[in-house]
């Protein structure tokens, strides 16, 4: 007898299954940030101020740092339940039990529509659905700080770093400008 989450080839994930029968997202494994990843995503939104959100926020560790940067108020959107345990106990250690928000939250079904710092440490396959939701909910004057993959089809504003601690700034007036005039080229064709 193998308990099934020992069974061999079963992917180890921490991200909590969908019940059968619902339409299944992209799965998107833990991996916490570096701290370098942590710096040049918070460096990116160095100066701005407003809503501050991680997308799948792990540990709490961009979060944190969010808040400490004086972006408020500052949340993070995770479903793992041992993972939000850790980011509270770590909000408490540091002093900021009350100030910043771990909620148990699916990043696909929470409206994004008052957010404006967006962080995303997630995994390329999850980026092309991602784009349209962002497109859709985000206001303008949104940024969105995307760490290790960028996304495909966006230009960014500005980058910092190399290699997998690259993380990516894009605005999204800019984003949804540049998305206006390629569908206007198409409809040209
Ligand atoms: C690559 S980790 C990044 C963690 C953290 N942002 C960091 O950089 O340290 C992605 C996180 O997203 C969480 N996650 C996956 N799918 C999610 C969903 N649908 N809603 C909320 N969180 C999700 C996972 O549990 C995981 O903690």
């Amino acid at each position: 007898w193998t308990p099934l989450f020992l069974t061999p080839g079963t992917p180890l994930s921490l991200t909590p299954r969908p019940p059968p029968n619902r339409p299944v997202p992209p799965q998107v494994p833990y991996q916490p940030s570096s701290p370098r990843q942590v710096a040049n995503a918070l460096e990116l939104l160095r100066g701005r101020a407003g809503k501050t959100v991680d997308l799948g926020s792990g540990d709490g560790r961009l979060v944190l740092e969010a808040h400490k940067q004086g972006l408020r108020p500052a949340l993070g959107y995770e479903l793992n339940p041992w993972l939000l345990c850790l980011a509270n106990y770590r909000a408490w250690k540091a002093g900021y039990h009350g100030s910043v928000s771990f909620l148990k939250k699916d990043l696909w079904k929470v409206n994004l529509s008052d957010c404006h710092n967006v962080i995303v440490f997630l995994a390329p396959s999850v980026k092309p659905p991602l784009a349209t939701k962002l497109l859709a909910e985000l206001p303008d004057d949104a940024r969105v700080v995307s760490g290790r993959f960028p996304f495909p089809c966006w230009t960014p504003s500005s980058s910092l770093g190399q290699g997998l601690e690259q993380c990516w700034a894009y605005d999204m007036k800019e984003v949804r400008r540049e998305a206006k005039s390629r569908a206007q080229e198409k409809s040209q064709l």
